[in-house]
């Protein structure tokens, strides 16, 4: 598997009769930033479930560092990192009951040092003995983020990884997952917001009603100065 962390063939998810995902293959080497983009609904969360095991394909493969994530999808969710798309910590616990919920499943060491870690980095030191249900949507983000990053995965799925934070953890964020693959880890994500995806990522790929469109480098868009907007645009509406 030397250095592809996920390989997915011929994915398809229907529900009933309606193809949510259409034949998708993806591979994606160690130390990408790849950023799924695609209209809403065109298949990008159900994508994301397919490769983590959270949702079982139609049809077709995938496989997750070199794990199948079909046939071990709680595997799966043991070596990666996920944030998903709407999912909240749970309402009864406090931020730091959380993280060390979240520390003692993944049967971690050094949990004070780790959570200490992520309240500090992401600013919400403050909030650490706040019940989750009473934390701002962004506080709320913020514990999912370090929720996914705490045992440092070598890969990590996020869904809309920086909507509802403000621009000055936006900017940590941003850092945090350029260094993160830069040591070797990968970040596969799906976003809305072009401008960040063309900032960060290494590769992109773009989907629409279920099927791939296109997979490159934000590098050859830039060389073609195509703004990765208007190639979007005009790829989507074709
Ligand atoms: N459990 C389900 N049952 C029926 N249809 C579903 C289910 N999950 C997703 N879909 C449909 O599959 C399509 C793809 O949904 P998905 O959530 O993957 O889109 P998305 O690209 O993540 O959209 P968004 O950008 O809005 O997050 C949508 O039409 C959605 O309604
Ligand atoms: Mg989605």
């Amino acid at each position: 598997m030397i250095d592809i962390v996920i390989s997915a063939n011929n994915l398809t998810k229907k529900f009933g009769n309606f193809i949510a995902v259409n034949n998708l293959s993806l591979e994606i080497k160690k130390g990408e930033l790849f950023g799924l983009l695609g209209p809403n609904g065109s298949g990008k969360t159900t994508t994301i479930k397919m490769m983590t095991g959270q949702l079982k394909p139609t049809s077709g493969s995938v496989d997750v560092l070199g794990v199948d994530a079909i046939a071990q999808p709680i595997r799966v969710r043991e070596i990666v990192g996920i944030i998903p798309e709407q999912e909240s910590p749970p309402s009864f616990l406090t931020a730091e009951e959380y993280l060390h919920f979240v520390a003692k499943i993944r049967k971690l060491d050094n949990i004070e040092e780790k959570c200490d870690y992520w309240f500090d980095f992401l600013e919400f030191e403050d909030q650490r003995q706040i019940l989750c249900k009473d934390l701002s949507r962004g506080t709320r983000q913020k514990l999912m983020f370090a929720q996914a990053f705490l045992h440092e995965p070598k890969l990590a799925f996020i869904d809309e990884p920086l909507i509802n934070l403000d621009p000055i953890i936006q900017r940590k964020v941003k850092d945090y997952l350029l260094g993160y693959v830069k040591k070797g880890g990968t970040i596969f994500f799906s976003t809305h917001v072009l401008e960040i995806a063309e900032e960060i990522c290494t590769q992109i790929a773009i989907i629409d009603k279920g099927k791939l469109l296109y997979q490159g480098r934000i590098k050859d868009l830039k060389k073609k100065r195509q703004t990765l907007e208007n190639f979007f645009l005009k790829l989507v509406k074709e």
